[in-house]
């Protein structure tokens, strides 16, 4: 049986995790496969993006298969008030799966509800990003060797930031993971998420400061303070350059280190850290091609 929906990471057993893994290695060798041929994917952003929409209109092509959609809901029925209810149960019957992000938590569970063929979430709200967890899984796994025992330091908006949600799930399923959270107290790790690595017996350390505490780290995962789930822009500009990570910090830093950002950033690495070797945003970007083939495969059990 192949998981039907990807709406939280953890609709994906760790069995799914490592298939995912096997077989974004194998699209990074062979790109071009014709497994959707005939096969149509709905691409529904009701939210900005560059990478999550670029890559999976991408990764579509290049398996084969055609994409339709939206970028932007403003040219949408949405605009005269149709529901996402209607929305979405019209869409599936066009499409064989639809990929949609959407600015409310919750709001791709309730499109999987209702719609007859597969749903993936490309981002709700601050909830989940799981398509993003997994291209994050699969620059861990080229870098690291393995998921088990990472350490890794998540910095910057713990609070709003879906993709670090998910990863902590994600990670808390394989040996011996330890938690560096770093944020300001405003933006911190929701307890839920503390509660769910205590009830593991996970070890976690939150931090407010990480210039000395870095050498550990075998990945340090930057984020950008979302601006946009700021209800009053002063809370805003009180913490939106908070951490900024530059090449002088990362001297004493383990020579396997890599730092991993989700992107887009704003001011949180400097762009002299973009030539040192330990960058691997860009790179960990275009393994999001890669890993969102082998996602679309997985579901639609093409492989
Ligand atoms: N990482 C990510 O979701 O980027 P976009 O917002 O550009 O899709």
């Amino acid at each position: 049986m192949y998981p039907k929906n990807l709406i939280s990471i953890t609709d994906f057993s760790k069995d799914d995790y490592l298939k995912i893994m096997k077989l974004a290695a194998e699209f990074e060798k062979e790109p071009n496969q014709d497994l959707l041929k005939g096969k149509v994917v709905a691409s529904l952003f009701f939210e900005p993006s560059t990478r999550t929409r670029l890559s999976f209109e991408t990764a579509v092509t290049r398996l084969g298969g055609k994409i339709i959609g939206f970028t932007d809901s403003s040219s949408s029925s949405v605009t005269k008030g149709e529901t996402l209810h209607d929305t979405i149960r019209m869409v599936s019957n066009y499409a064989d799966m639809i990929v949609m992000r959407h600015p409310l938590e919750g709001s791709a569970r309730y499109a999987s509800q209702i719609s007859g063929v597969p749903v993936i979430n490309a981002g709700d709200g601050a909830n989940q990003h799981p398509t993003q967890t997994l291209l994050d899984m699969y620059s861990i796994t080229k870098t690291q060797g393995s998921l088990d025992n990472i350490n890794i330091f998540l910095v910057g908006d713990l609070k709003y930031g879906r993709t670090v949600h998910s990863l902590l799930q994600a990670l808390s399923v394989f040996e011996n993971p330890i938690f560096n959270f770093v944020a300001p107290p405003e933006l911190a790790m929701p307890t839920e998420y503390k509660r769910f690595l205590d009830r593991k017996g996970i070890r976690y350390f939150e931090h407010t400061e990480f210039n000395d505490i870095i050498s550990e780290a075998d990945i340090i995962y930057m984020t950008r303070v979302q601006k946009e789930r700021f209800n009053d822009p002063i809370e805003y500009e009180k913490v939106k350059n908070i951490y900024i990570l530059k090449n002088s910090m990362l001297e004493n830093t383990k020579p396997t280190m890599k730092i991993l950002h989700p992107l887009p950033r704003v001011n949180e690495i400097h762009s002299d850290v973009d030539s040192n070797p330990k960058a691997y945003y860009f790179t960990q970007a275009l393994n999001g091609m890669y890993t969102r083939e082998a996602i679309i495969s997985h579901i639609m059990g093409l492989k």
